[in-house]
């Protein structure tokens, strides 16, 4: 049997079903004490299973059979697609079952920032609400604002469909690409990215992370936002220079920010983010419910499956000659 090395946590149900024509080796995490078993099998692996993990030379020089790399992710910025493809190895991601999941919970981070619920949720717990609360706890409307997408994909639609028909926002998008059903479907208006920042209420960025759009958001970009706007992350934590963002928010130039991705994950417990009350920051949930996690896993399962086949899967990100 072809061994199969899956090196993060997945539904018994995923093992289970590789396990029908693959010998699997399973890592439920990979850190200092499971990292040099990782390595020790990868010798006779013809696929990994997993995400997040930087597949480098390191990896590829200890793969010598190597024909998939199967990330449960839709990001694959992990991923050197480039050096894959110079030694025949097929890259994978999940891209579509995940959108409306990830839409959720971006619109909850942004609700939970608008309406200062984790703030208020912990005021209410710690006892201190004794009278009304006055001005000074409000938060700000999310209905009728304007949003400002940037990265229209799957995701960034799925967005933009609870912000149009659910609170009647009006939407902004900026996009490598001008796209009409999009427009027609949300009412919504292509704009350059300075004049997105300028004129919208919540600035939601989707872009994937890229040589391209790597700390794209600066100080310049912060400077360019409403005082009273909030930006939202939901891709990657590289794309915004978070030493500016910081300052942003220290000179009060934004009114906060809903954080699901940072930088360095998982985010040290110091860094000056966590301080400030008006940023909401979740660990990187996008993806995570029982039910979605539980497809990707699949669909990484079935991508693994189908390249073992001689097969190349829809959602290949590179192709092999
Ligand atoms: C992805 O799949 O790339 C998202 O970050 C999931 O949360």
């Amino acid at each position: 049997m072809q061994k199969v090395i899956v090196y993060r946590k997945v539904d018994q149900r995923v093992l289970d079903y590789l396990r029908t024509t693959c010998e699997v080796v399973y890592f439920e995490k990979l850190d200092e004490s499971t990292y040099p078993q990782f390595i020790s099998h990868l010798n006779d692996a013809v696929a990994l299973l997993g995400s997040a993990l930087k597949i480098d030379e390191e990896i590829l020089k200890n793969s010598p059979k190597l024909k998939v790399v199967s990330n449960i992710s839709v990001g694959y910025d992990n991923l050197d697609l480039d050096l894959l493809t110079k030694r025949n190895i097929i890259a994978t991601n999940t891209p579509g079952i995940l959108n409306e999941t990830v839409a959720d919970a971006v619109f909850g981070v942004l609700l939970s920032t608008a309406r200062r619920i984790p703030e208020l949720d912990a005021y209410v717990k710690q006892g201190n609400w004794d009278a009304m609360i006055d001005e000074d706890l409000f938060g700000l409307d999310v209905h009728g604002k304007v949003i400002g997408i940037i990265g229209m994909g799957g995701v960034g639609k799925a967005i933009a469909t609870r912000a149009k028909f659910g609170f009647g926002m009006e939407i902004l998008y900026h996009n490598r690409s001008r796209d009409e059903e999009i427009e027609s479907t949300y009412d919504a208006q292509y704009c350059s990215l300075q004049d997105l920042l300028k004129r919208s209420d919540f600035v939601c960025n989707m872009v994937p992370l890229s040589e391209e759009t790597k700390n794209m958001y600066g100080a310049a970009e912060f400077k360019l936002m409403k005082k009273n706007a909030i930006f939202i992350n939901g891709s990657r934590g590289a794309v915004v220079d978070e030493d500016s963002l910081i300052e942003s928010l220290r000179n009060k130039e934004i009114a906060g920010a809903g954080l699901d991705v940072y930088k360095q994950e998982p985010v040290d417990i110091n860094h000056p983010l966590l301080k400030f009350p008006n940023v909401v920051t979740t660990p990187h949930i996008g993806s995570a419910t029982v039910e979605t996690r539980f497809k990707m896993g699949m669909l990484a399962a079935d991508s693994v499956l189908s390249v073992l086949r001689g097969e190349s899967p829809t959602n290949a990100l590179n192709k092999i000659t």
